[in-house]
């Protein structure tokens, strides 16, 4: 009994002893190396004298592709750039995506929200903004034979880079690139 009072009087302050009210510190170190506990480290912003040009933030190296992104190597600032890189998009460019019920009823959900008002729920080219006057341009059908004859890839072009004459705008920037196959997934539901 003398004993484990005894312990239990000795466990008290060292239990007391290890809490520490700074959580930022480390506590004792017994390594020689200082550095590996206090590793040095740099803020974004702070200037920094290892890079030639002091910035601890660096550019990415050329060439870096984004997290979730692909490159799109298919220019479109000419008409005669989107005849060529439409035709050549469709085909290299093959869909990622296997047109299960899981992207369709994403695809739908995602041209619900960019595509429905002026190609119609059903795909027909009869949106809101066209029937009611408000966009002046016929939206093309997406269901007829000159839209399901075509490959996937060209309609990533149209997504990503506007339609040829310019009359549908680019939605490259709204819509992230696995999003737009799901969307022509959904495309290719409404016509099967
Ligand atoms: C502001 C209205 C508008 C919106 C929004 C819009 N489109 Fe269009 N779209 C058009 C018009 C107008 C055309 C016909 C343009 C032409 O013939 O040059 C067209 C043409 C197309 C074509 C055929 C292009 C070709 O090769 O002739 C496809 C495919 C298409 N749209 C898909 C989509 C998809 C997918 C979305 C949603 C991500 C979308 N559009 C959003 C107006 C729109």
């Amino acid at each position: 009994m003398k004993f484990l009072r005894f312990l239990t009087l000795m466990i008290i302050p060292f239990a007391l002893l290890s809490c520490n009210k700074d959580k930022n510190n480390p506590g004792y170190d017994y390594m020689g190396v200082r550095d590996m506990y206090y590793t040095k480290y740099y803020k974004a912003y702070s200037p920094n004298l290892i890079f030639r040009d002091s910035l601890t933030n660096q550019m990415p190296v050329t060439g870096a592709v984004a997290r979730g992104h692909m490159p799109f190597p298919y220019p479109g600032a000419t008409i005669t750039d989107r005849v060529i890189n439409q035709t050549l998009a469709g085909v290299q460019l093959v869909n990622p995506l296997a047109g299960d019920t899981g992207t369709i009823a994403e695809g739908k959900r995602l041209y619900t929200i960019f595509c429905v008002d002026c190609h119609g729920d059903q795909g027909k080219g009869d949106g809101y903004l066209y029937t009611s006057g408000l966009f002046p341009a016929k939206p093309r059908s997406l269901v007829e034979t000159f839209i399901t004859s075509k490959p996937d890839g060209e309609l990533y072009y149209v997504i990503t880079m506007g339609s040829i004459s310019g009359l549908m705008g680019p939605h490259g920037s709204q819509i992230a690139p696995e999003k737009r196959w799901k969307i022509i997934n959904y495309i290719r539901s409404l016509s099967n």
